[in-house]
Parts: structure tokens; C-alpha cells; sequence
């Protein structure tokens, strides 16, 4: 039985055809707070007195908007001292996105109460759901790439846009099975849900190779598909390689994004590759099982800097298209 929709947000179909919604690029507005296009890291409780007494030199940090949702304490207190001294963005892991009753109200204005106090330089979210009748899956699910669940999608990002009174990033998701009924690519979905919606894009460069891998799609295909001037920041981070026995006793492997090691040398030449086309972009090292010793992610985050600082010197090319700048090369910038 389909599940009814808030009859009071307008349908991302009706606003496709007349134009996107004019919110605010996050730098546009928020340019005091504005991220830089350096790399960042994912502040995670195990660091906050140490960033907090040692004030490391990194671009910028990000967290995750749910655990600051509480309206005072001290957990949300020391963010705010973080907040004093780095840009700030808020990577949302609950709305549910592609959730088909909606999104919950109460969650969005907790949100949004997250977001005036601390103004962070983007916002962002998962293309994908996790909550189904008010239950709560610990997870990120993948959706179906119809129609149906791409006017769904838009549909609550309208929604939360307008609650949030700002544009929001979507971010691509990593995945290990496909549905049998999509209709579409997955960057044509991400890519048609921007146009819709005004939204902007998070490209989790680590997410296309493990989903490259996982469904042997050609991951430079899929950057170059996507509407790259809607880019806002990227994404790098470790996956796990997993072998295992298929039902025909053949040995296969899956790769699996649980952001628990250093960034692997493929994600490393595909993020290179993505810079040359984007050019400099900020760019989130993101950890979040086994999390190391704070020192072990500045290292990985300065990898990223030297990328970024390289291509800087290059003019970008943020149009689909064979890349005609040069490419660092990613084994001298590491050593
Ligand atoms: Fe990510």
C-alpha cells in the first residue's frame, strides 16, 4: 500500500517544471563560515579536547549533525568552542532522505536549531533511507533508481531545504546490491535530483570505487556523467576488501565502506582524477570505525592537501569530459 505524503510539501515533480528553488549556495550566504577547499577531517569524540588544546592545522572539520542534537551539555558546548577556531559543516546520518512517508518534523527542527547556532559552512545528507514506520535502521539503505523513488527523494529534500532555509549536498552512496527494477543510473538519479531540487552535490570518491567494484561500473564514467559545477565538497575515505564464495563455489570479492582505514591507493588516483576535472574542492578524510590516534588522520588529510594545493596551480576543468590539465602524481605527493 503506498504510503500517504505530506500533502502540505509541493511535489518535486510540479516544482521541476517551474525552477528550482532560489536557496542560498552555502557560500554564498554563510561566507564568514565558508569551507575551504582544503581537506578536512571528521571531528570524532575521542579528538575534541586534543583539537580543542592543540588546534591542529586543518582546513576545516565535520560532524555528525545527530550527535549534537541535544539542545544544550556539554558535548554541544565544546563543539561551540571547536567552532570559534575551524569552519564547521554538518554531515546529517538520520533524515532518510528517501524515506516514502516523509520526513519526521521533529528531527528537521532539531535540525535546524543545530544549524543556527552553529552555522556551518555546508549541510548534507545520504541518497539513501532508513527509517520505514517510524522504525529506525542503523543504516544507510539503498534505494530503487525509479521514478517513484527519485520524485520521493525531491519531495523531501524541497522539504528540507525549506525548513532549513538553505541548499543542502547530497552524497552518493556506496552499495552492494542493486534492485532488478531501477530505471536508471545512478548518477543520472543523483544528477536529475540536484536539477530538481537546487541541491548540491557531495561526491564520496571512496563510495563510487567500492560501488564500481561491487557492480563493475567504470568509476571515471560515472564522475564525468555528473553535473560536476553542482560539486560542493568530496569525500575520501578506507573500505575493507572482503573475499567470500559465490553460489557457484567461485571466490569473489566485495569491497566495504565502513571508513575504518587509511584511504586506499585506488581511491587516492580516482580522487586525483576527480580534482583535475573540479579543481580544488574541499575534500573530507572521513573515519569512523577503529578510529586512529588523531595524528594518523592529519596524516591521511595532509595527502589530501598536497593534492588539492597541486591542483590549485592548474586551471580546472569542471565539465564532463576526458580531463586535458595535468594530473598530479599521486605516488610523489605521498611520499
Ligand atoms: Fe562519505
Amino acid at each position: 500500500m503506498p504510503v500517504p505524503i505530506d500533502s502540505a510539501v509541493p511535489a518535486a515533480t510540479e516544482r521541476a517544471v517551474i525552477e528550482p528553488p532560489p536557496y542560498p549556495a552555502s557560500h554564498a550566504r554563510f561566507g564568514r563560515h565558508a569551507i575551504p577547499a582544503r581537506a578536512g577531517i571528521g571531528l570524532r569524540q575521542p579528538h575534541i579536547d586534543q583539537v580543542l588544546l592543540e588546534a591542529p592545522d586543518v582546513g576545516w572539520l565535520e560532524i555528525h549533525s545527530e550527535n549534537y542534537l541535544a539542545p544544550g551539555g556539554p558535548r554541544l558546548r565544546a563543539l561551540e568552542l571547536v567552532r570559534r577556531d575551524y569552519p564547521l559543516s554538518c554531515h546529517g546520518v538520520g533524515l532518510s532522505l528517501g524515506s516514502a512517508e516523509g520526513l519526521d518534523r521533529d528531527h528537521l527542527a532539531r535540525l535546524k536549531a543545530l544549524f543556527d547556532r552553529i552555522e556551518p559552512g555546508l549541510i548534507s545528507e545520504h541518497v539513501s533511507w532508513s527509517v520505514a514506520e517510524g522504525v529506525y535502521l542503523n543504516d544507510l539503505l539503498p534505494l530503487p533508481y525509479t521514478e517513484e523513488a527519485l520524485a520521493i527523494l525531491c519531495r523531501n529534500i524541497d522539504h528540507a531545504q525549506s525548513v532549513f532555509g538553505r541548499q543542502m549536498l547530497i552524497e552518493n552512496p556506496s552499495s552492494y546490491v542493486a534492485f532488478a527494477h531501477s530505471e536508471m543510473p545512478e548518477w543520472e538519479f543523483m544528477a536529475e535530483a540536484a536539477r530538481r531540487t537546487g541541491c548540491a552535490l557531495l561526491l564520496d570518491v571512496n563510495n563510487i570505487h567500492v560501488s564500481a567494484h561491487n557492480h563493475a561500473f567504470d568509476a571515471d564514467a560515472y564522475v564525468a556523467a555528473l553535473p560536476l559545477d553542482r560539486v560542493e565538497e568530496v569525500h575520501v575515505a578506507g573500505h575493507f576488501v572482503r573475499t567470500f564464495l559465490d553460489v557457484r563455489g567461485e571466490a569473489r570479492t566485495i569491497l566495504i565502506d565502513d571508513h575504518g582505514a587509511q584511504v586506499d591507493q585506488a581511491v587516492w588516483d580516482l580522487f586525483t582524477r576527480v580534482l583535475a576535472r573540479l579543481g580544488p574542492v574541499p575534500t573530507l578524510m572521513e573515519w569512523d570505525t577503529n578510529v586512529p590516534d588523531l595524528p594518523v588522520l592529519l596524516a591521511e588529510a595532509a595527502i589530501a592537501d598536497r593534492l588539492l594545493a597541486r591542483q590549485a596551480a592548474v586551471p580546472a576543468r569542471p565539465v564532463p569530459g576526458v580531463p586535458d590539465v595535468p594530473v598530479p602524481d599521486v605516488q610523489e605527493v605521498m611520499r
